[in-house]
């Protein structure tokens, strides 16, 4: 068994009334890359907070590589190597002094600083821009960067908060390339957040799926869609779907999955023993279906059968920084 990375009991963060983190419990284990997957304001960026000690849980347990994160904060923090959501680089000087006030920060001894950053410039493969600022860099450069930032103390865990946000396909397939190395060659463990169900589907070996605080559900991608519990069929009619799903919602062995304008998915044990008894039965209810077609489950309908919707965010209102910046916007004003 190899060791967990991270153990998590009953970890809870209050803020006032709000339970951003309401009891979750999750381990990740050593040498995986673990994906935490949620909506917007859904607690991930708390969870990291906690782990990596930049905010004191309210309850419950974290240990990193047996080491709790509130007593004993900085064992942890030197196993840690973290890259926050929002870009964290200095933009006006170069790559290389990038890593090197991060070898700094972290406490890299000067005689072994240079080697480290060359080393990092290569796995990055930036050597040749290392000396350009920062400014000038794409968007996939800079995020690559960042993850160097985190890496030059050698941490056996790497923290990151939506690390492919805002990146293009190609500058995603890059960081996750850069991930799984990073696990492969460096035997490093990885948990990221993301909202991004095909990321957490292609790169994670495990995923935890959390939504109001609370995990719905833990697993590898395809324990989670097998636990859908079958195949995903859609139907296509001009007619309202929400007749259609009426008449199907009595039906033994189908479960309505999602209502659209013009469409409609059902949840059934399988496609093929399935699609005649729905075509029969809305033709005799003369629901004429256009276009029907059987899919494997998603993560997305993983997520709607623990969470009971699709992935969205919470309500503009309900969120403290969004009220905060429309404030600070109107004080501007004047
Ligand atoms: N310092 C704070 N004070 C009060 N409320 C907070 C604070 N930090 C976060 N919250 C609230 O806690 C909830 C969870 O926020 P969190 O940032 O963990 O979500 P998230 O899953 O990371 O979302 P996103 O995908 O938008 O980054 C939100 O409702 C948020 O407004
Ligand atoms: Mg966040």
């Amino acid at each position: 068994m190899p060791e967990a990375a991270v153990v998590t009991v009953n970890l809870a963060k209050h803020y006032k009334y709000l339970k951003a983190v309401d009891g979750i419990s999750f381990e990740v284990e050593e040498n995986e890359i673990f994906g935490f997957l949620g909506p917007n304001g859904a607690g991930k960026t708390t969870t990291i907070k906690c782990i990596t000690t930049l905010t004191r849980p309210s309850s419950g347990k974290i240990e990193v590589f047996g080491a709790n994160v509130v007593q004993n904060p900085d064992k942890v923090r030197q196993s840690i190597g973290y890259v926050p959501q929002s870009l964290s680089l200095v933009n006006d000087v170069s790559g290389y002094e990038n890593l090197l006030f991060s070898a700094k920060l972290y406490g890299v001894q000067g005689s072994v600083r240079k080697e480290r950053i060359e080393r990092m410039l290569e796995l990055l493969g930036m050597k040749d821009r290392a000396n350009d600022v920062v400014r000038k860099y794409s968007g996939g450069m800079m995020r690559r960067l960042e993850i160097g930032t985190a890496l030059v103390h050698q941490p056996r865990l790497l923290v990151l908060d939506e690390p492919t946000i805002g990146l293009d396909p190609q500058g995603r397939r890059v960081v996750w390339e850069l991930l799984r190395r990073l696990v492969k060659e460096f035997g490093i463990t990885v948990f990221l957040t993301t909202h991004d169900m095909s990321e957490a589907d292609e790169l994670c070996q495990r995923i935890a799926i959390i939504n109001h605080g609370k995990i719905v559900a833990i697993g590898t991608p395809a324990e989670l869609k097998h636990g859908v519990g079958g195949d995903i069929v859609v139907l296509e009619t001009k007619q309202n779907p929400e007749t259609a799903a009426k008449i199907l919602e009595k039906e033994q062995g189908i479960q309505i999955s999602t209502v659209g304008e013009n469409s409609l998915s059902v949840i059934v044990e399988s496609a093929e023993r399935y699609v005649p008894a729905i075509i029969g039965s809305l033709s005799s209810n003369r629901i004429q279906v256009e276009a029907i077609f059987a899919q494997k489950p998603t993560l997305d309908d993983v997520f709607l059968k623990y969470a009971g919707s699709r992935m969205e965010a919470e309500e503009v209102g309900g969120d403290w920084r969004q009220i905060k910046q429309v404030r600070r916007a109107f004080r501007k004003m004047g």
